[in-house]
């Protein structure tokens, strides 16, 4: 019989052969230290993704894992009057999409390339030779670029982000501290404040910011109830940063490693957004995907019931020679065919940042090669980090300028 344990340091390092095994020896493996199953052909993952009948969003739905102690955390979270988009099913979902994706249009996103390009200037500018990207630019330019497409005037992002951290710290976290409760309680009241209040102290130059068009989406006749937005901005920061950042540090790191990749894209631009794709494949910054089995099915044989968790590997599914040729070589000019890269997700629930994301990637990119004649990482300077859902490096140390 199989064995699986994602939180030994040797799987951090490098969870492929690991997930090779599984693929091959038991691809849907019951998982029974958390109660769910561990599904890693891309098959079957794609499929699980996108049957949101039989496999919800929500992590009450689950009876045990993670799910369950996730669901244990929310309830008592000062966001739980207000669904999260990310973790809601069905109708609900259906209508809170709706109104954010008039929101999230291919205007507005446009709208932060100038501010993006000169964020990711001013990051590469600031830092030495050597540089720690990951902490110096990747990790910051995500959240800089959320503040601004949310709205905030530069002495507002601090604050806005800390009420957003302290709400998320403890909203999927059942063992947060009374403390921290406590400060989770007062953020959200500070946010409130801030939201109700925003369009008196913010003029006609944020017309085309998110909390504008929102605010507004809740006059018009569908709207977002002041919970909802609240509960819709913290889960921006969550949504928007962490799987950034990682995207960023991770394509930056695929290019040192491989030369002639990182030259091809130093001689055509346009390959900029392959390289993102590939890189996302070849060592996805979203490692699982969580669903709850709703109604009793089978996946490949094997009979998933109502609140089994199911681990959809993300990871896993990107190296599936079924799917992707020669899926261990790092190629900037393969070909991936729409919907098989699993990184935002598939379904209802596909990202709604994906545009936003690439933008970022290929100015980052870009300024970093005006910047860097060669790019190396400095010995011992990559360490990989993140959580068993999120996967990139903690530390990227490169040198080059
Ligand atoms: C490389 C960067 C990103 C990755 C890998 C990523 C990944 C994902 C994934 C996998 C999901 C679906 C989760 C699920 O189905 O369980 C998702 C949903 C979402 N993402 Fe992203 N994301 C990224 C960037 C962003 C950005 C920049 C934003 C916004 C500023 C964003 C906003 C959202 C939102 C709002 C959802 C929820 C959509 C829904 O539930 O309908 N993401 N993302």
């Amino acid at each position: 019989m199989a064995f699986f344990n994602p939180f030994r340091p040797s799987y951090v390092q490098d969870p492929y052969p690991a997930l090779k095994r599984l693929r091959e020896e038991e691809p849907v493996f019951q998982w029974r230290e958390q109660d769910g199953w561990v599904i890693t052909r891309h098959e079957d993952c794609s499929r699980v993704l996108r049957d949101s009948d039989a496999f919800s969003s929500d992590p009450s739905k689950a009876r045990g894992g993670l799910g369950q102690y996730v669901a244990r955390g929310r309830a008592q979270s000062p966001l739980a009057g207000a669904p999260l988009i990310g973790s809601v099913d069905g109708p609900v979902h259906t209508r809170l999409r709706a109104i954010v994706n008039r929101a999230f249009t291919p205007r507005v996103i446009e709208g932060e390339r100038e501010f993006i390009k000169e964020t990711a200037a001013a990051l590469l500018d600031a830092g030495g030779d050597p540089l720690d990207v990951a902490r110096q630019v990747t990790h910051t330019l995500p959240v800089t670029v959320i503040s601004d497409l949310l709205g905030l005037a530069p002495e507002e992002r601090n604050p806005v982000r800390d009420w957003a951290n302290t709400l998320m710290g403890v909203h999927s976290d059942p063992d947060a501290t009374p403390q921290a409760r406590r400060a989770a309680a007062l953020a959200a009241e500070r946010f409130r404040a801030f939201l109700a209040q925003y369009r008196d102290h913010h003029g006609p130059e944020y017309d085309s910011r998110l909390f504008t068009i929102l605010v507004e989406a809740e006059s018009a006749g569908d709207r977002l109830s002041p919970e909802e937005l609240l509960a819709f901005a913290v889960f921006l920061y969550t949504a928007g940063s962490g799987p950034t950042a990682m995207m960023l540090a991770n394509v930056i790191a695929h290019l040192a490693q491989h030369p002639e990749a990182l030259e091809a894209v130093r001689a055509d631009r346009s390959l900029l957004r392959p390289a993102i794709e590939e890189s996302l494949r070849f060592d996805s910054a979203t490692h699982v995907l969580l669903r709850y089995c709703v109604q009793e099915t089978q996946v490949d044989g094997h009979t998933i019931r109502p609140g089994e968790t199911v681990y959809v590997m993300v990871a896993s599914a990107h190296r599936d020679p079924e799917v992707f040729e020669d899926p261990d070589r790092f190629d900037v000019t393969r070909q991936i065919a729409g919907g098989r890269l699993l990184s935002y997700g598939a379904g209802p629930h596909f990202c709604l940042g994906a545009p936003l994301a690439y933008l970022q990637g290929e100015e980052l990119l870009d300024a970093l090669l005006d910047r860097f004649s060669s790019l190396d990482i400095v010995r011992g300077g990559l360490q990989m980090g993140g959580t068993f859902l999120l996967r990139g490096p903690e530390r990227l140390v490169i040198t080059g300028r």
